[in-house]
């Protein structure tokens, strides 16, 4: 098996990094749309629509392609809504990787690569909310990479980085949907310390649970 090397962020990976990051993103949306599925009010709008479409019309057909059009145009909803929180990452930190990672020793940024194509990222940087703490951000690995170890190798080269200057709290932030991930923290050392509502309406409708995780260095 070819061996990937990490190294840190240069200015030239910047649209891969945002692409990197936002597929890796793309990718839990059916999972987000099996939680609104899972909603109760969801379920008993769906019924109450087949009910009423099937009192008025009599036409079981016609009930039936009212609730799938309904559901088509709810998976839409969500799609949109994705779309935007795929958004705010790229307008957030990604914005301007350069000046948010990589000035000063404060914060970091690498790619895993392998034969000069980038198949997985990650930052590192100080916790806004967290005096003292450090934050692990934007870990992806694109789908061909995965399963080598890359987003583990990424993950420890940030973690030696923090280790370095003597930090001794790293926390990172990921959702119920990115399982993938929660096997990733936990055999990195990272443990679940918290978990909440993320805090807009849309995810509040549908219970959408943030895992925040800690690694201590000292531990
Ligand atoms: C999560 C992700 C980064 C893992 O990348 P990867 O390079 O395949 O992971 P690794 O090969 O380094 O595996 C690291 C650990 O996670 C485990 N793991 C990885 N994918 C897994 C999966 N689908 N199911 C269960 N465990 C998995 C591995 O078994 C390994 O555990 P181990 O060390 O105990 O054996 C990748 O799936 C991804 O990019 N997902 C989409 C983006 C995303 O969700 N990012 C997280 C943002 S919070």
């Amino acid at each position: 098996m070819a061996q990937y090397k990490i190294r840190i962020y240069r200015d030239e990976d910047f649209e891969t990094v945002r692409e990197v990051y936002a597929t890796g993103f793309a990718e839990h949306l059916h999972a987000v749309y099996l939680q609104v599925l899972k909603q109760l009010w969801v379920q008993l709008t769906l019924a109450s629509i087949f009910i009423a479409l099937l009192a008025s019309s009599g036409s079981l057909l016609l009930s039936i392609l009212g609730v799938t059009l309904v559901l088509l145009a709810s998976r839409e909803g969500v799609r949109f809504l994705f779309g935007q929180g795929i958004q705010l990452g790229l307008n957030e930190d990604l914005q301007d990787i350069r000046k948010s990672y990589m000035q000063g020793d404060r914060s970091c940024f690498w790619v895993a690569e392998l034969q000069g194509v980038i198949g997985g990222t990650v930052g590192i940087l100080s916790a806004k909310d967290e005096p003292g703490c450090w934050e692990l951000k934007r870990i992806s690995v694109r789908k061909e990479f995965r399963g080598q170890g890359m987003a583990k190798a990424l993950c420890k080269t940030a973690l030696d980085f923090v280790i370095n200057q003597g930090v001794e709290d790293v926390v990172l932030y990921t959702s119920m949907v990115q399982t993938d991930a929660h096997q990733l923290y936990r055999s990195v050392g990272f443990r679940m310390v918290e978990t909440f509502v993320w805090p807009s309406l849309p995810a509040k409708l549908i219970n959408f649970m943030v895992l925040k995780y800690r690694y201590r260095v000292l531990a």
